[in-house]
């Protein structure tokens, strides 16, 4: 059975000195894209990954590039992005003054387009760019650091998104990003999740391998989709 949950390894949280090594771990564990946060240091007040790191990160590996804007000029980072090849990008709807046009900027250039939401934000907020959406990003942690813990609205808001979608006939992925940890995930795909970014709290957990930490993430989501079966989801 295809597993309906996809794994989208949180690039800020490998060994960045030996990151090709850590791709080729990614692709023999089987993850499903590489969640790559790029943030301007104003939109968040870090700058854990660049440009250059993906322009060469792009010929060494065919994983989907699964791409986290955190920038206050999406259009600069949009226009930088398109000639390296992404798979799909995320732009937050609090950086966004002209939401519609990027995301149709970024469709037009066959790219899936996303709107990341931050946890505060409603999930109205996607209202009249439900057309323009191929997924949605759920910030379950404030934006811009990994190994914070999930705020407490988390799970009611993934479920609220589903909710949401279901409500406006939209079958597309709630993708959530931060401390998707082995603890979280069964309650994040009970309430709706798809896409799990992973970092710090799974698959880069420190003092374990990837390995063993994939193996256990793997339980989590077997958990996560029992637990959605018997909430009837
Ligand atoms: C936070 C980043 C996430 C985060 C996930 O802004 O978008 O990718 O690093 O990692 P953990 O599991 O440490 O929250
Ligand atoms: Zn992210």
């Amino acid at each position: 059975m295809v597993n309906p949950i996809k794994t989208s390894a949180s690039l800020m949280c490998a060994d960045l000195c030996h990151l090709e090594d850590e791709v080729r771990r990614l692709e023999r564990i089987g993850v499903d894209l590489l969640h790559f946060d790029l943030m301007d240091g104003h939109f968040v007040p870090n700058v854990p990954l660049g440009l250059t790191i993906l322009e060469q990160l792009r010929p060494i590996t065919d994983l989907p590039l699964d791409v986290h804007l955190m920038v206050e000029n999406n259009e600069l980072f949009i226009e930088k992005l398109i000639p390296i090849g992404v798979h799909q990008i995320a732009v937050h709807v609090e950086s966004a003054i002209h939401l519609d046009r990027v995301l149709s900027l970024i469709r037009e250039h066959g790219i899936k387009a996303g709107v990341a939401l931050n946890p505060s934000t409603p999930i109205l907020a996607l209202t009249y760019v439900l057309e323009r959406l191929d997924f949605i990003l759920i910030m379950t942690v404030n934006p811009g650091f990994a190994g914070q813990r999930m705020v407490p609205s988390a799970f009611r808001k993934i479920k609220d998104c589903k909710e949401f979608l279901e409500e406006n006939n939209l079958n597309i992925p709630i993708e959530v990003d931060g401390n998707v940890s082995f603890e979280n995930i069964p309650g994040m795909i009970a309430a709706g999740a798809n896409i799990l970014v992973a970092g710090t709290s799974s698959l880069f957990r420190k003092g374990r391998t990837i390995f063993e930490n994939a193996l256990q993430l793997e339980e989590a989501i077997s958990q996560g989709l029992n637990l959605r079966e018997d909430q009837g989801g």
